[in-house]
């Protein structure tokens, strides 16, 4: 029986529905894409209603004078984009910081000077929750515009209760109040802050004593989160840490074997972490430990990019050793970047992935890694219709034409929240 719909996109040159088993894809299945040509949906409700080609979507759906059309012909359809892993919650910014990368400093030895993530914190600590809120409300916008339909955001930028909590409380808020969907991690152990300067315990003291039962009470984080780094928090602490989070209901992710090898890539195995990412330096055991126990590796090549590196983490072991693979942005004010086109592009002309491997892991891999997975990241029956449409007539023009935006309308929960010109700039 035909039924009545709101909205059809019709006729796409390619439909990539990602279509395939409710599980993080690995290995070859990173490769399916599920690609209709001349590909149709429809969308009830928020919901997709049917996927089908343009000729067999007819005898399905009954399109209305109510019913939406938007005619995508020589375009590519597929689900909005998932940033797993965003630091979006800061105050300021930190520009100036490229003159000392340029120097040749690191990002330990800027840390340790006071700048980097330390210098988010004053900024963080000072800002009221509307600063915050309006700051990333033009961020989310952003992301928005070049695709991202749904945003896994961290707190971080406060290390002390107040501003940790405060934090999380403006990603509840941008939830409700803003188009994009957020899930909040709690991210207070990020750095050591200056008031526990050579006493990192008793910092870890204040994280799982005091700052996790209040997150976990108040139901502000579904995930717990740690930077588990030389001169950061050891694996034992950062072990506290996520075992603490989990006692108050919150999945461990980690920041893992970024610059030294300390073995977070192990402990987010033993400890059961949903993610881990960044894993420029994991070890093979670890990378296989992660295949094993289907931990998502979560890479965010904007980061070594940003930091003018020229190692990336090894994607295309990983991936041939079974790790499903998930790309994220890693936004925060070292890697300020919103868009998932160019981690899509850095994946394929830096890490060696295929053009859909980079999107497998930029939609449904993405959103396992946020367990997300049963409402996004793909175009099937019964998702929500979170949806772009870009002005390109296949997939392989999104890492070809770097640097620029090609989605041109993003369809979010069935509605069309983004609709940019033909003439707009890209
Ligand atoms: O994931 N490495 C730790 N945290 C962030 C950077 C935060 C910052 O520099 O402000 C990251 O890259
Ligand atoms: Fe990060």
């Amino acid at each position: 029986m035909e039924e009545k719909i709101d909205l059809l996109i019709r006729n796409a040159s390619e439909l990539l529905t990602l279509k395939g088993e409710n599980k993080a894809r690995t290995q070859w299945e990173m490769n399916e894409l599920g690609i209709i040509k001349g590909g149709s949906v429809a969308v009830c409700d928020g919901k997709i209603h049917a996927v089908a080609t343009d000729e067999e979507i007819e005898w399905i759906v009954e399109v209305s004078t109510d019913t939406k059309v938007i005619d995508a012909k020589g375009k590519t359809v597929m689900p909005g984009f998932v940033d797993p892993h965003t630091h979006l919650i800061f105050s300021g910014s930190r520009e100036d910081e490229l003159h000392m990368k340029l120097e040749g400093k690191s990002y330990l030895e800027i840390l340790s000077i006071g700048g980097g993530i330390l210098r988010t914190v004053r900024d963080t600590r000072f800002a009221g929750e509307d600063k915050l809120f309006e700051t990333a409300q033009k961020v989310l916008d952003r992301m928005l515009n070049f695709g991202t339909t749904t945003v896994e955001a961290k707190s971080g930028y406060g290390l002390e209760t107040e501003t940790e909590i405060r934090s999380l409380e403006v990603i509840k808020r941008l939830n409700e109040e803003h188009t994009m969907d957020l899930v909040a991690t709690f991210l207070g152990a990020h750095a050591i802050p200056h008031e526990y300067e050579g006493n990192p315990d008793g910092y870890v003291n204040l994280v799982v004593g005091d700052m996790i039962p209040k997150v976990g009470e108040k139901k502000l984080a579904e995930f717990c989160d740690v930077f588990c780094e030389q001169d950061v928090f050891s694996v034992e602490q950062s072990k506290r840490v996520l075992l603490a989070g989990k006692e108050y209901g919150m999945t461990p992710k980690i920041h893992a074997d970024e610059i030294v090898r300390l073995g977070g890539t192990e402990l987010a195995c033993e400890v059961g972490a949903i993610s881990a990412s960044h894993l420029m330096e994991s070890s093979e055991i670890g990378i296989m430990e992660m295949a094993l126990k289907g931990v998502i590796g979560v890479l965010v090549p904007g980061t070594p990019f940003a930091l003018m590196q020229k190692e990336y983490p090894r994607a295309r072991y990983m991936i041939d050793s079974g790790v499903p693979v998930a790309l994220a942005t890693d936004f925060n004010p070292n890697c300020w970047t919103e868009s998932m086109q160019f981690m899509i592009a850095l994946a394929c002309y830096n890490m060696g992935m295929l053009p859909s491997e980079a999107i497998v892991a930029s939609t449904i891999n993405a959103a396992h890694a946020i367990n997300r997975a049963d409402e996004v990241g793909s175009i099937e029956v019964g998702k929500k219709a979170d949806i772009i449409i870009l002005d390109a007539p296949n997939h392989l023009h999104i890492p070809y034409r770097f640097g620029g935006n090609l989605v041109e309308t993003v369809v979010k929960g069935g509605e069309v929240v983004v609709e940019r010109a033909e003439s707009s700039e890209r």
